[in-house]
């Protein structure tokens, strides 16, 4: 898929007030820092589409992207933001569960993990509960750049071995760094896929 144009939308507090459900959406989840908004900005082609921050927790609501006219693309604030308290917490659990299980658009969800770490629980409970809702989506591995290959690919192996304690069936993985533009092509030519069978079926 070629980007011809990429804008930024709008910020909602929550899915209702979201832009009419009317073409295909992705969004993008994951741990505060993990880089969301930076493999936005990589898949886009655009550094500045949107705001990234070397300080956890800069993304706050449910922000909408336009993508050659014909999809949207969602940056979503981070979990597992160690200063936040009980209230926002579940203010955030509150407004992206309602925004995942109710946004009838929403066609599927990146959920990135840093690859420089171990399998974390917050993560692992994430996929979980998503898996638990039904709701269709991938790994993504962020910021490859950061460590050595080889501690990458443990990582993920690590990663998806935790999950076959439970699953019988792996979700869809990419190794990405925003830097080095690695994993675009998969990301976007899946984004294309989607895309297409939304059509499909609209047609019907
Ligand atoms: P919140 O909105 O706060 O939840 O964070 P986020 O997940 O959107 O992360 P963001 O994209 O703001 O990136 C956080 C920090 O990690 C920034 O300093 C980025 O420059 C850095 N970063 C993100 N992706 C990469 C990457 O692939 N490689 C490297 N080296 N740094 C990255
Ligand atoms: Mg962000």
């Amino acid at each position: 898929m070629t980007i011809h144009s990429a804008s930024y939308l709008i910020s909602s507090p929550d899915y209702m007030k979201c832009p009419a459900a009317d073409r295909p959406e992705y969004a993008f989840i994951g741990r505060s820092n993990v880089g969301k908004s930076s493999l936005i900005n990589m898949l886009m082609n655009q550094q500045k589409l949107a705001k990234t921050s070397a300080s956890p927790g800069k993304t706050q609501m449910i922000n909408h992207f336009t993508i050659n006219n014909e999809f949207y693309i969602v940056d979503l604030p981070g979990y597992g933001f160690a200063k936040v308290s009980q209230t926002s917490r579940r203010r955030w659990e509150q407004m992206i569960e309602n925004y995942l299980r109710k946004r009838e658009t929403l066609l599927h969800v990146f959920v990135l993990i840093d690859s420089r770490h171990n399998p974390q629980k917050l993560d692992i409970d994430f996929v979980n509960q998503l898996d638990k809702w039904q709701i269709p989506f991938s790994l993504v591995f962020t910021k490859s750049d950061k460590e050595t290959q080889r501690v990458v690919s443990k990582n993920v192996k690590d990663f998806l071995a935790e999950l076959l304690k439970t699953w019988q069936f792996l979700p869809a993985h990419v190794v990405t760094s925003a830097l080095k533009k690695q994993g675009r092509d998969k990301i976007l030519e899946m984004m294309q896929t989607m895309n297409n069978e939304f059509k499909l079926l609209q047609k019907k």
